[in-house]
């Protein structure tokens, strides 16, 4: 697909527990700097050019996270989740059957630039079909083998983040072949390389990291105040 005008759907993945956070809540609900990660996470998107989103929320927690997103510029749906985020990913599919470009973004990373979604969203409609936001990794990595370990080459190595960006026909595909063939994917582009289907790089930033524990929330504060 090469559309420059394509509207944008996305799907915000919000329904895990977020356990490793330590809240009694689900993650996507916690507040940073006075306003959900959730909320965080749609507005982000909305800035770098989404038209319409579908979050998939905790079950029991639909009508709180719709009533945190009421006032969002572009329409927005809330659609409850499954028991791993490549369930989620599918449910939220579902409620955006007829896009022709979908980006996937965990709730999980909030302060994702604006500028970087645009970019994902700027590749797919120059016809790219699966794009993935990456950083190089920084540290010396070791693959951990029985009692020893042995160093991995990092300069090849790269990070992967979200927004992801897909050919809303090719992502279906992606995740319907994921669920016929039992595979287990971590990431949506993986689900897409399952059919043969290249992956394109965009350069993601830093401030789209995940959310994962509470150290992880006072970078988030601290990356607002710079943004005051
Ligand atoms: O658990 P983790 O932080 O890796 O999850 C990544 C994203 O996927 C989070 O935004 C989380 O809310 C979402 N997720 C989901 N449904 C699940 C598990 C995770 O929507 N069952």
């Amino acid at each position: 697909m090469s559309n420059k005008t394509a509207p944008v759907a996305a799907i915000v993945v919000a329904a895990g527990s977020g356990s490793r956070l330590g809240y009694p809540i689900p993650k996507a609900l916690v507040e940073v700097a006075g306003v959900p990660l959730v909320r965080r996470a749609v507005d982000s998107l909305v800035e770098g050019g989404v038209s319409r989103v579908v979050v998939v929320a905790p079950d029991g927690h639909l009508e709180l996270c719709a009533s945190l997103l009421a006032d969002v510029a572009v329409p927005v749906d809330v659609v409850v989740g499954g028991a791993e985020r490549q369930d989620s990913v599918r449910l939220g599919l579902a409620a955006v059957a007829e896009a022709d470009v979908v980006l996937v973004h965990d709730a999980a990373r909030p302060l994702v630039p604006a500028h970087v979604v645009a970019d994902v969203v700027e590749r797919v409609r120059g016809g790219a079909r699966a794009v993935v936001p990456v950083l190089p990794v920084v540290d010396s990595i070791r693959a951990a083998a029985g009692e020893g370990s042995r160093v991995v080459d990092r300069a090849g190595l790269r990070a992967v983040q979200t927004p992801q960006g897909f050919d809303g026909a090719l992502l279906r595909d992606a995740h319907a072949h994921a669920l016929a063939a039992e595979l287990v994917v971590t990431d949506d582009a993986s689900a897409c390389e399952a059919l043969g289907e290249p992956v394109t790089f965009v350069t993601g930033h830093r401030e789209a990291l995940k959310i994962t524990d509470p150290f992880d929330l006072l970078v988030a504060e601290a990356i607002l105040r710079t943004r005051e």
